[in-house]
């Protein structure tokens, strides 16, 4: 074997602000293998990852849940650590971006490229909403396309016609936070000169570190020329704030990577044999390996060793790159129920499961994976249950009635090509072409079961004088299986920790593998995995369902329950639970004319309406401001909800609702067809 390589991997930080889903879990689990892989072939490898904690999505997001950014954090962040335990992921360190070492590194970084001369200042102008007090990322800005007029499209790109521009040119825009017209504003803000790093861009991205895709690609973008990266973000602001720069702060995906080096840090002052300058000194010959999604190659593949190399560290030795998750060939679906939540799958099927079918599908190329679910049920049992534990589970039974000890093998020339398999499997984990090592593996799996059909120990068995050949059939059977289990036991760690239970041994190498247990006692066969049934596979998907509907019912309650806050805009997820006639019949709908409707003073989203019921007058608040100028419904009939019980707002009491559609962004109220008369029972 090869002299031991010091390896440090990582893969992509989550965010704090959201669970995480099988579509993340194609990276860790890609990751979490190549490690087991690594260290089962004798080297040191280290695998170190963090929440990416910081930015204004996850300030907004604490603020919605009436709690602080700290709190979100930390709860999340335990939510994610508890999710990669349940699929046997396994860090080294699973640290925070909003961490002491993070902000030591973040500002040694900072301070030796603005020594530099890399770090350069700029007025800049963006939209800024005064009602909240906060600059506006594009992607919270909203209004009507200028190209094609679709409205509530995006302030950077149109969804319908697919034009890009920047959100001053949007017709109509708003904030989408508060819904106040945005103004133009101008303040500082500091830029990261990546064309300083031009030529040594050129080098790195092209001397064989990155996949030929992406290499291809960032020769494109280079070509087209590197800009300023503008790295600052105004306060109201979660993260750090930017040294002799008050009010500033660093921008998310400015600290996010150097969350890598935080985490590590972290690590290395808990442990003795590692040290952080060995890794990450300039002339390091230590490894260093980025594993992540096709979405963030810029910021990792650009930005990222620019600012290493500006800050006299050493780069990576090379970004590892996968493509997304599809389900059923189609994106992941909140109302198909293909949107599957970790936690969720965890709770009704084998984490093994899936990072084996992960594991057959993965290549070293950049290609989307699709979890096709017919297929998964059949490759799991097909290859785990039907090929792979039949051959210890057909041999065991001997193994134990002779004695249970493993005696000498039949066929030492079978695992001996077993065990030289080795080099070309290791080599394919080694390039993550586990697809291809798996179908090694597997391939394998079949000449043994054939090795062991041919040899019918079972009717051997029979026979009282043929005893010890049946242990010896059963010796190099259970032998085979011991090699595949280990080539196997990156994928199915959880797996490989029984067999080595079984067999009695304390861990499975390439280097064990390479040695036949003979005249080895070997514990009882307790079954190893469990088929997968398509009532478990139907059952995630309706729980997937269900996990959708009631983030919508939150996301409504959370407006309900918090009589100060306002509506947000109405939810248009095409799930709903079916009910009975009766549930639909409680609901008292009746036909309300628009006596009076006035903007609410202070209130982003609401109208305050005041409505006839043929007789009776009821006040109700409704989060329609967006859609309509309040003189417009002002006589208009439309329908409300009677038996609503009164909420008490923050600004006065509402007795009731109004029905509106919407996708999401629009918002339609209905309005019946002339003839209908205030107070009538909709039915
Ligand atoms: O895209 C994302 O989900 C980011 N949170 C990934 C950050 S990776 C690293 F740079 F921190
Ligand atoms: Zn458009």
């Amino acid at each position: 074997m090869s002299t031991p390589r010091q390896i440090l991997v990582t893969s992509a930080l989550p965010y704090a602000n959201g669970p995480i889903h099988l579509g993340h879990m194609l990276e860790y689990i890609q990751t979490d293998i190549w490690t087991r892989f690594q260290q089962s072939r004798g080297h040191s490898c280290t695998y170190v990852c963090a929440d990416d904690a910081h930015g204004t999505a996850i300030m907004l997001r604490a603020e919605q849940e009436g709690i602080t950014s700290e709190q979100l954090i930390d709860r999340v962040r335990q939510e994610h650590h508890e999710d990669f335990k349940g699929f046997h992921v396994h860090f080294d360190n699973y640290y925070s971006t909003h961490s002491e070492e993070n902000r030591y590194f973040s500002e040694l970084i900072y301070t030796r490229l603005r020594e530099k001369g890399h770090i350069a200042v700029k007025e800049v102008e963006q939209m800024f909403d005064s009602e909240k007090g906060l600059f506006l990322a594009d992607r919270f800005i909203k209004g009507t396309c200028p190209k094609c007029q679709a409205e509530d499209q995006y302030g950077d790109n149109c969804e319908k016609c697919g034009a890009t521009y920047s959100p001053a040119e949007l017709i109509d825009p708003r904030s989408a936070i508060s819904g106040a017209t945005p103004v133009m504003k101008s303040s500082e803000h500091y830029f990261f000169r990546l064309q300083d790093f031009a030529e040594f861009l050129q080098d790195w991205t092209q001397t064989g570190r990155l996949q030929e895709q992406i290499a291809n690609k960032l020769k494109e973008w280079l070509g087209a020329g590197l800009q300023a990266w503008d790295i600052s973000r105004d306060a109201p602001y979660f993260g750090f704030e930017i040294p002799d720069a008050p009010g500033k702060y660093f921008y998310v995906w400015l600290d996010a990577p150097i969350g890598y080096l935080a985490s590590f840090k972290n690590l290395c002052a808990q442990r003795d044999d590692l040290d952080f300058d060995d890794y990450w000194k300039p002339d390091s010959a230590h490894e260093v390996y980025h594993f992540i999604g096709k979405d963030i190659v810029n910021f990792h593949a650009l930005f990222w060793p620019a600012m290493l190399s500006g800050a006299g560290f050493r780069t990576p030795t090379s970004v590892y790159c996968h493509g997304f998750v599809t389900v059923n060939g189609a994106k992941m679906s909140k109302s198909r129920g293909t949107f599957i939540k970790a936690r969720t799958y965890l709770d009704h099927l084998n984490p093994e499961y899936l990072r084996y079918y992960f594991a057959a599908k993965l290549t070293g190329r950049v290609d989307d994976l699709d979890l096709n679910l017919e297929d998964f049920v059949f490759r799991v049992n097909s290859d785990l249950v039907g090929k792979l534990v039949n051959i210890a589970s057909r041999c065991a039974g001997f193994i134990k009635k002779g004695g249970g000890q493993l005696g000498e093998m039949k066929n030492p020339e079978l695992y001996q090509q077993f065990a030289a398999a080795g080099e070309n499997i290791a080599a394919d984990y080694e390039r993550r072409e586990y697809g291809r090592a798996i179908r090694q593996i597997m391939d394998l799996a079949d000449e043994a079961n054939t090795w062991i059909n041919d040899q019918a120990p079972w009717v051997l068995a029979k026979d009282e004088t043929r005893q010890a050949e049946v242990q010896a059939i059963c010796t190099t059977g259970i032998n085979l299986f011991k090699v595949l289990m280990t080539y196997l036991a990156p994928v199915l760690p959880q797996m490989a920790e029984q067999v080595c239970q079984f067999l009695q041994v304390d861990q499975l190498t390439w280097e064990t593998s390479q040695t036949p247990l003979q005249n080895h006692a070997i514990a009882p066969f307790k079954p190893l995995i469990n088929r997968v049934e398509n009532t478990q596979v139907e059952a995630l998907l309706e729980a997937s369902k269900a996990d959708a509907e009631k983030e919508m019912a939150l996301k409504q309650a959370s407006v309900s329950s918090n009589p100060g806050a306002e509506p947000g805009p109405l939810q248009t997820d095409p799930i709903a639970a079916e009910i009975q006639f009766d549930d639909f019949i409680k609901v008292d709908l009746r036909i309300a004319r628009i006596v009076r409707c006035e903007a609410v003073p202070k209130a982003n989203k609401l109208l305050k309406l005041t409505l006839d019921l043929g007789g009776e007058t009821r006040t109700v608040f409704s989060g329609i401001k967006s859609a309509y100028q309040p003189e417009d419904l002002e006589g208009k009939l439309t329908v409300m909800v009677a038996n609503l019980a009164p909420r008490q707002m923050k600004f006065g009491l509402s007795e009731g609702m109004v029905l509106a559609a919407g996708d999401g962004d629009g918002i339609y109220l209905l309005e019946p067809h002339s003839g209908a008369q205030p107070g009538m029972r909709v039915v």
